[in-house]
């Protein structure tokens, strides 16, 4: 941390002598336990925020300019707060932009900046990269301007700036992870109100460990739209949102649907218990009803909502088979990124081993497993 805190402060001088000693915020990534692909349809989801981050080093300018540069990409960019637009070559600098649009929307007034940023988030990992940095970057702003905008402003904002500046259509669960962890503990979000519960997150002896299929995950935008829209046709011809549908009620009445409309229906309706099953397992530290739970969210995405792959179904069955695994399964948008997998803390070592091994093989891709920890939102680092 302090290796690469020194390296973007060193980058930050060398490309704004005039730049004065920068403010350097944390916009972390984030897992999520349980709740996938519900949280636009007002269901529950259970994430945190992990310690893989955005830093980002930022100062007020004189002028109007906004000067960017990302040291992952080795790329500048460059703007002024009266034209921001969305930049097709370097699409990253869109994060940024659609924070300080949506920000200027709602009338608030702005200096230029200079920023310099860096992650150690995977990207196309599925840890949501691109919500550390617009949650980053609103913070940052905030600071340096010295508005008011609560941390529920910003999570929406930082949303707007994904679903109506980068164009994709995103839930809410990202951000708010990034911006509201607090650390040791989980979200349980319910996403149609907004009103969240921490759940203390202790596993006891095990621990959580991301496996990262190297997929490039081409078909999450297409196909996460095309979801959203058949969830609206599902709740359409239920007559009411899935959010207020029980699985028992869905029984009754899944004749009335299609397949395609019943099979992501069911997804929806199911996960939403899971994830209600998997909060109350984890406060009475029922590990293995927590592991099944998982183990049946995968099977549900794969099989009824469709946005698991071959790479993903080949991390988890070879987990499943590990020794001290209690559940496995993809996590976030899907078609590629990482799985989840929780496992007694004895058998780390075993598990990373044997994915390591077995996974080039069978996937024809390398990997990376590694032992995920829980932080806290959004912070200053100084
Ligand atoms: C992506 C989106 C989230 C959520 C997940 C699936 O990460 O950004 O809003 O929908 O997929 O649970």
């Amino acid at each position: 941390m302090q290796e690469r805190i020194a390296i973007l402060k060193k980058k930050f001088k060398e490309l704004y002598p005039e730049g004065g000693s920068p403010l350097l915020v944390a916009g972390p990534g984030r897992i999520n336990i349980i709740g996938e692909h519900v949280d636009y349809a007002g269901g529950l989801v259970l994430p945190s925020a992990v310690d893989r981050e955005i830093l980002l080093a930022a100062s007020n300018r004189k002028d109007n300019k906004i000067k960017i540069f990302s040291l992952d990409y080795n790329e500048s960019f460059e703007s002024s707060l009266d034209r921001l637009k969305f930049c097709g070559k370097k699409r990253w600098a869109n994060y940024l932009q659609g924070v300080f649009y949506f920000l200027q929307e709602k009338g608030l007034k702005l200096n230029g900046v200079n920023i310099a940023f860096s992650g150690n988030i995977p990207q196309g990992g599925g840890l949501s990269s691109s919500a550390a940095l617009e949650v980053g970057t609103c913070y940052a702003a905030r600071l340096l301007n010295g508005f008011i905008l609560s941390d529920l402003e910003l999570v929406k904002l930082c949303q707007k700036a994904e679903n109506n500046f980068v164009g994709v259509m995103c839930g809410i669960m990202d951000q708010f992870a990034s911006a509201l962890s607090k650390k040791g503990n989980l979200l349980l979000l319910d996403c149609r109100d907004l009103e969240y519960q921490l759940i203390p997150a202790d596993f006891s002896g095990i621990a959580i460990v991301l496996a990262d299929t190297k997929k490039e995950r081409t078909l999450a935008g297409s196909e996460y739209n095309l979801r959203r829209e058949q969830l609206a046709k599902a709740a359409g011809l239920l007559g009411k949102p899935l959010r207020d549908v029980s699985s028992k009620e869905f029984e009754a009445l899944k004749g009335k649907l299609d397949e395609v409309s019943r099979k992501r229906a069911k997804h929806v309706i199911y996960e939403i218990e899971r994830t209600k099953n998997a909060a109350e397992a984890l406060i009475k530290k029922d590990m293995p009803e927590l592991g099944r739970l998982l183990y049946e969210t995968h099977e549900s995405l794969r099989t009824d909502y469709e946005v698991s792959c071959r790479e993903l179904d080949i991390m988890v069955e070879i987990a499943s088979r590990s020794k001290g695994v209690i559940g496995s399964r993809m996590m976030g948008g899907g078609f590629g990124g990482c799985t989840l997998t929780l496992v007694r803390k004895e058998n780390v070592e075993e598990l990373q081993e044997k994915i390591m091994k077995e996974y080039p093989k069978r996937a024809g891709k390398k990997t990376e497993v590694w032992v995920c920890n829980l932080a806290g939102g959004a912070r200053t680092v100084y």
